[in-house]
């Protein structure tokens, strides 16, 4: 794109330390929708005439079709998503597909992918967190009347409903979902149109665009919008607290398991063996939500500190949210998907949580209530 002013290629160091295509290759499908939209919005504007806007939308379709069907050949040298489309286009239906990038940056552009990635997989997870929230539930109505002690510094502390303690899980999702929605009202937010940073002078219907591609509003301000990336760092906290509550239901289940509590057994399908000593039967899931969830908070920190020292508007050092931002998603919908799993393959051991519950010292404070009732 730039060769014009260039003298020497780009050395072969600077195009393997620089390319992002080996992971940003996925925001394909949000690429091509957005560069849909954007054509239509050239039409609109007579920058492309119909025939133009006709063989960009037929280009791009091909183009997503052979990448679905994984016969697209990604190029290193093309550096990223956004290239690798954008001269496929060019090489297929000639002229017309470089005139796509008019009063477009590759600085909207992927601020564009990069919201469209977030509010697919957004809603996925808000699906899935709810998913688990339903198998939580139906393990307590399966166990209605189970009694257990509860416990605070891990002490047994008064008995409880085993429904009681795990709905309490059910609440801690209830807030993860109530902040996914809640950052979707800033995710789902328009850039296109910002340019590089300054806009364009070509002026194309943002309204438009934003309709087209479900979004409710467009960003106000370029500068902001090619340089936010807080939409990620929002998604990647909420993101890093549902991992906390899924690693804190890791470590009762992990001690509910043991010999020593015997409270429930998980399935055979949920858990692994061990290579030399045939009595286990060990809770690996739980133990790698617990242990995943440091990379949540690693990935966080990551974006965060990325950030913090940038000025005003896109810099290069912004490529470097979407490794973070693919392995969160990732791994938090894995878990949850696991974890619903295997909630529903728990199996409460009755005899064991009575005995426990049966320990007349949990009525302690019972009987003290009721000393003061008598007066
Ligand atoms: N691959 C880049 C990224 O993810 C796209 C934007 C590149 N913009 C630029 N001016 N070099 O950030």
């Amino acid at each position: 794109m730039w060769k014009g002013r260039f003298q020497q290629e780009t050395s072969g160091l600077v195009q393997r330390y620089g390319e992002s295509i080996s992971y940003d290759w996925r925001l394909y499908p949000h690429d091509i929708a957005g560069s849909m939209a954007q054509a239509e919005a050239l039409a609109r504007a007579k920058i492309i005439n119909r025939k133009e806007l006709a063989a960009i939308h037929k280009g791009l379709k091909s183009i997503k079709a052979d990448i679905d069907a994984g016969t697209f050949e990604w190029k290193h040298e093309l550096e990223d998503v956004h290239m690798n489309i954008e001269s496929a286009l060019t090489q297929r239906i000639g002229s017309a597909g470089a005139k796509l990038h008019t009063a477009r940056s590759r600085n909207d552009q992927v601020a564009l992918d990069t919201r469209l990635y977030c509010r697919a997989e957004t809603q996925t997870i808000i699906g899935l967190v709810q998913n688990l929230q339903r198998a939580l539930v139906a393990q307590g109505l399966k166990n209605q009347s189970v009694i257990m002690p509860g416990y605070t510094h891990l002490q047994r502390g008064q008995p409880v409903l085993y429904a009681h303690h795990l709905l309490a899980y059910v609440e801690m999702l209830e807030r993860d979902g109530g902040r996914l929605t809640d950052a979707l009202k800033r995710i789902n937010v328009m850039p296109l149109g910002s340019g590089a940073l300054a806009g364009s002078t070509i002026c194309l219907d943002r309204e438009f665009v934003a309709q087209r591609l479900g979004f409710e509003t467009v960003t106000r301000n370029s500068m902001d919008a090619v340089g936010d990336r807080d939409y990620i760092a929002e998604l990647l906290f909420t993101i890093a607290l549902t991992g906390t509550h899924l690693s804190r239901l890791s470590e009762d289940i992990i001690l509910w398991v043991t010999a020593e509590f015997g409270f429930v057994s998980l399935s055979d399908a949920h858990t692994t063996g061990s290579s030399l000593m045939p009595q286990k039967k060990n809770p690996d899931v739980a133990e790698l939500t617990r242990g995943k969830t440091g990379r949540l908070y690693g990935n966080l920190t990551s974006i965060l500190t990325t950030l913090k020292g940038l000025p005003l508007t896109y810099n290069r050092d912004m490529q470097e949210d979407k490794e973070p931002l693919f392995d969160s998603v990732d791994t938090i919908k894995l878990a949850l998907e696991v974890f619903a799993e295997m909630i529903d393959g728990m199996k409460v051991n009755a005899e064991r949580v009575r005995a426990a519950a049966g320990d007349p010292f949990l009525l302690a404070t019972d009987l003290a209530d009721w000393l003061v009732l008598k007066g």
